[in-house]
């Protein structure tokens, strides 16, 4: 068995593994994204004959409500049935947590979301890795399923690089606001068009 990085040239293999294990099969274009753009950060575990027997597919992406900050994100992860269960899963998860905590790129956490009824990956994840539930999306999959929102705090989040990074949006935000705030003011006065 060996456990590499996944390329681009990887991808319809990646692709036959993910439609064998799950339901949700997010188009070309996307898997397309993820690994051109973070090409470090997703990995495959691969038979003697080179087929794909499990992958893990990750990308980096703005935090939803502090968008100065970024997030890892698990976006498919599975593992051909003969294969499950020799640990397969553990080591791709680590792998990409490994990578994305090495990257330039300072994340803050790992995000992921896993169906309510997924026994074996909410094991892994909660029990194994160290995911915390973060919340409960009601439908969130097609079929009407809820999905649990998990997230693994990373522990080298005060890297410097972030608080540069906070500080910036504060200084930026606020003089825009008062910038914004002088021009309404100037117009109630008729000083300015
Ligand atoms: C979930 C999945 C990726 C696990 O892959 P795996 O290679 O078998 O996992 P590992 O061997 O690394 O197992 C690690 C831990 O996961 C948990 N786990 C894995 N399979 C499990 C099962 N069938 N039942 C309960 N716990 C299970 C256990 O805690 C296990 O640790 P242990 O073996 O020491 O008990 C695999 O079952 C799979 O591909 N499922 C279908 C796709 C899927 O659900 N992907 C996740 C979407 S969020």
């Amino acid at each position: 068995m060996n456990i590499r990085r996944a390329e681009a040239k990887d991808l319809l293999n990646i692709l036959r593994c993910n439609l064998h294990n799950l339901p949700e099969n997010y188009p070309m274009r996307f898997w397309t994204y993820s690994t051109l753009t973070w090409p470090e950060i997703s990995f495959l575990a691969e038979d003697d004959d080179r087929k794909v027997v499990g992958y893990v597919l990750c990308s980096i992406e703005r935090e939803e409500k502090f968008p100065y900050q970024w997030v890892g994100h698990i976006n498919s992860l599975s593992v051909l049935r003969p294969y499950r269960r020799m640990g397969l899963a553990r080591q791709l998860m680590d792998m990409a947590k490994d990578a994305m905590i090495r990257g330039t790129t300072v994340i803050e956490y790992i995000q992921l979301h896993v169906r309510k009824s997924n026994r074996a990956a909410l094991s892994l994840y909660r029990d194994k890795l160290g995911y915390e539930h973060h919340r409960l999306e009601t439908k969130y999959y097609g079929d009407g399923e809820d999905a649990y929102s998990m997230r693994l705090p990373v522990t080298h989040m005060k890297h410097p690089q972030t608080w540069v990074a906070v500080i910036y949006y504060h200084v930026t935000h606020n003089t825009r606001q008062l910038a914004r705030r002088t021009v309404s003011r100037l117009r109630r006065r008729k000083l300015v068009l």
